[in-house]
């Protein structure tokens, strides 16, 4: 959807209605099956990019409710896959970074995600790299993520990271999905997007699940957008490599699902770099710090 100064005004003057008449500060949908959301009233929606990570250790349960606190209901989160096949959410693909694995399995170098066991990641602590009070957070599995993100009544923009290491991670994420319920007609429509970098992965989850919207993680040439419109729903770019130009020709093709095409695009932490986008007409925002943005696009 388009970005337009009149409907960027009539979605302040509602925000502003909103709040006056005390209505909740969540993010509605966007998407096929959604209805009009704060996209379609010129607001980008904000996803809290590995939870509301600025605030929380990124990926956890803790950063998901912690979203879910600060009045987002998108959540973005990467998925990778243990040694013995259970999916997990962690960005890295080593366990380093964000847990004290070097602590616990000091001769396991260099810590890789597809090298552990569930169980061995189930001892880490994910928390207390970002902060005392975090401490003993859990690395979640996909399904104890999902249980989460729909208890607390969230939508969720799911990323396979890294598939070229996890032969199979699709079939085996639409699975997990579909156990969690996050598969039925309600659900697909408006509340899940499954994103990845590798055009290979969109194009397999969508074979496999023609219903669920899609998108590809990249900035493609003008030229080259079409070939993905025939496969996915959304191109999700970096910030930094986009321009109102490349925005108006994505928005210009039809996607997978017969819609306009659809930009979401990544991280903006900062009010100036948020309008900034906004101005060039995306559809969404993915941020560590959504609530940053949201006071700066007037989302909401
Ligand atoms: O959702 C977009 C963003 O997550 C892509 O980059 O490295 O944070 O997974 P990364
Ligand atoms: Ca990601």
């Amino acid at each position: 959807m388009h970005v337009r100064p009149a409907a960027a005004a009539a979605a302040a003057f509602l925000g502003l209605a909103l709040t006056l008449l005390g209505g909740t500060a969540s993010q509605a949908a966007a998407g096929p099956g959604t209805g009009p959301g704060p996209a379609a009233l010129g607001g980008p929606v904000v996803y809290a990019h590995r939870g509301a990570s600025a605030y929380a250790p990124e990926n956890t349960l803790e950063a998901v409710d912690l979203a879910m606190r600060l009045g987002f209901e998108w959540v973005e989160n990467d998925v990778q896959r243990t040694r013995d096949g259970e999916l997990v959410v962690i960005h890295d693909d080593t366990l380093a970074r964000t847990t004290d694995v070097e602590e616990l399995f000091p001769d396991r170098r260099p810590w890789r995600v597809k090298d552990f066991t569930a169980a061995e990641i189930a001892r880490l602590d994910a928390g207390g790299w970002f902060g005392e009070e975090y401490a003993g957070a859990g690395v979640p599995t996909l399904r104890q993520y999902l249980d989460r993100v729909r208890r607390n009544q969230q939508r969720l923009l799911l990323e396979i990271k890294k598939p070229e290491l996890y032969p199979g991670i699709e079939e085996q994420t639409l699975r997990v999905l579909d156990e969690a319920g996050w598969l039925d007609r309600r659900r697909v429509s408006g509340r899940l997007v499954v994103q990845s970098f590798s055009a290979d992965s969109v194009r397999t989850v969508h074979a496999l699940r023609p219903d669920l919207v899609t998108a590809f993680l990249g900035t493609p040439k003008v030229a080259d957008l079409a070939a993905y419109a025939e496969f996915t729903d959304r191109i999700n770019p970096w910030h930094t490599t986009i321009s109102a130009e490349w925005v108006a020709a994505v928005h210009g093709l039809l996607g997978a699902h017969g819609r306009p095409m659809e930009v979401d695009t990544w991280i903006v932490d900062d009010a100036a770099t948020a309008r900034k986008v906004q101005e060039m007409g995306v559809d969404g925002i993915i941020t560590n710090a959504p609530d940053v943005v949201r006071e700066a696009v007037g989302g909401f």
